[in-house]
């Protein structure tokens, strides 16, 4: 009988205890998929007293010493699931610079400074896997670091953060407001007591960096990342958008492109943005995730599921765990870090994106053509421009509602004409601006 891997499992919380659950049940098939049992070594927690339920585990196994618990010779691979940027950093260098094997699910750390793990890695013998820290159950790290590895990516567009999406998907169907949709995803559990991470598209952005790491071979950061989160968002923006066939999603966009001055760069973006119903990525609802993904031999790819929750989560955890596992037994150790096209990240002023404006203005000759001369002084093409009656109480007698998308021009000069547009006296107010993907 092959004698045993031996995992040090950091965390017992959501995902750790589905781990330890999958572990238990899945034992004999995930025996015979490494070709050696998987047993638990130890379980470091914060609160070793606490009640942890029907957990399948001996509880002789929990810990408060991590450190120690990751420098014991038994331990062939780490599996973290704690979070946050330390003390996991420290834990995860030790154990990858003492040749341990590391799986982790903490997309914060690998977006903050995945560098360091990655360095360290190349000092050890192990391996790093990380599925679990992009759109939780969705295989789609594997496909770009493994898969696609023959083909050049171009651009990676996703929803990758359930509780946003559940938010816009609810402010779509029901027509509420921002605050009112979160009340919601508070109360069936989808977003946590504080949202922040979520709803200002910090925990998307963190996503975003390893995925334009992964996919354009260059190490990104959560610094390098452009975020705006979805507290702006009105159920009058929702409203524009559907008068637009659109639905609104928090996307990531990550695209490779060359700038100004030839150079190949990345840019790499979170925030609200307009997508035509008939987008692929529109009909993603609920707290689902999914990503979509361009190369030039590929063509078009789309990973769709479970984002996050502790089961769904822990599935990719345990694949990266039979993954490093069997290299292990094998004696190999899985392709390390490419990121030898160090592109630099472009600034989102030269990010090419679109706009839809909608404007209160003054229903009177000439408004039109101040209002398109705002946009030519600053080089950005007007593709479409609807006009209608003001709406409702907030339309005064002799206004009119514009709507104008516009083509692609720089970020910059987007954000500018419409800075110039709100001291026009001409325009009332700027009802709604949002920024367009995928073609209207
Ligand atoms: P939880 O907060 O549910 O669990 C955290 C665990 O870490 C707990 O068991 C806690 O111990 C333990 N812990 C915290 N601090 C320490 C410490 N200093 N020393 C030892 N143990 C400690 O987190 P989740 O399970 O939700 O998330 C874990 C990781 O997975 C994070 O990186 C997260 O971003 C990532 N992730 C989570 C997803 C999800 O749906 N939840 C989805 C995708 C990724 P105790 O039990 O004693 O409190
Ligand atoms: N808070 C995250 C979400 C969890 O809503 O998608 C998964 O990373």
């Amino acid at each position: 009988m092959t004698s045993p891997v031996r995992l040090a499992l950091l965390g017992c919380g959501t995902v750790g205890a589905e781990v330890v659950r999958l572990l238990h049940e899945q034992s004999a098939d995930l025996a015979a998929r490494v070709g050696a049992p998987l047993e638990i070594a130890g379980i470091a927690v914060r609160r070793i007293g606490r009640d942890r339920g029907d957990l399948p585990v001996d509880p002789t196994l929990f810990t408060t010493d991590a450190l120690g618990l990751i420098k014991r010779d038994d331990v062939d691979v780490v599996v973290e699931v704690v979070g946050g940027i330390e003390p996991a950093r420290g834990w995860l260098v030790e154990a990858l610079r003492a040749g341990k094997s590391v799986v982790t699910a903490n997309k914060a750390l690998l977006a903050e400074d995945g560098g360091t793990l990655h360095d360290a890695a190349a000092e050890g013998s192990g391996d790093l896997y990380y599925e679990a820290s992009v759109a939780g159950a969705i295989p789609l790290l594997r496909p770009l670091r493994e898969s696609l590895h023959g083909d050049r990516i171009t651009r990676v567009t996703g929803i990758v953060n359930g509780t946003t999406n559940f938010i816009l998907s609810a402010m779509h169907a029901t027509g509420a407001g921002f605050a009112e949709a979160l009340e919601e995803a508070t109360e069936l559990g989808y977003a946590e007591a504080d949202p922040t991470a979520d709803v200002e598209g910090f925990d998307a952005a963190a996503k975003a960096a390893i995925l334009a790491s992964l996919a354009f071979h260059s190490r990104v950061a959560a610094a390098d990342v452009h975020r705006e989160g979805i507290t702006e968002v009105t159920a009058a923006d929702v409203a524009s958008a559907k008068a637009m066939g659109c639905t609104i999603k928090l996307l990531c966009i990550a695209a490779r492109g060359v700038d100004g001055q030839g150079r190949e760069t990345v840019s790499v973006r979170v925030h609200p943005a307009m997508i035509p119903v008939t987008h692929p990525l529109a009909s993603v609802g609920d707290a689902f995730n999914a990503v979509f993904v361009e190369a030039e031999a590929a063509g078009q790819l789309m990973f769709y599921g479970r984002g996050a929750g502790g089961a769904p989560t822990a599935s990719a955890v345990l694949g990266d765990v039979v993954a490093v596992a069997r290299n292990r037994l094998a004696g190999v150790r899985a392709a390390s870090e490419s990121a030898y096209a160090e592109l630099p990240v472009r600034p989102m002023g030269e990010a090419l994106t679109r706009y839809h404006i909608s404007l209160d203005v003054a229903d009177r000759p000439g408004v039109l053509e101040s209002v398109a001369g705002m946009f030519a002084r600053h080089d950005v093409s007007i593709a479409t421009v609807r006009q209608g009656p003001a709406a409702g109480a907030a339309g005064a007698a002799g206004d009119a509602v514009l709507v104008i998308v516009t083509h692609v021009a720089p970020d910059a000069a987007l954000a500018a004409t419409v800075q110039e547009l709100r001291g026009l006296d001409i325009v009332r107010s700027v009802a709604s601006v949002l920024r367009v993907e995928g073609g209207l």
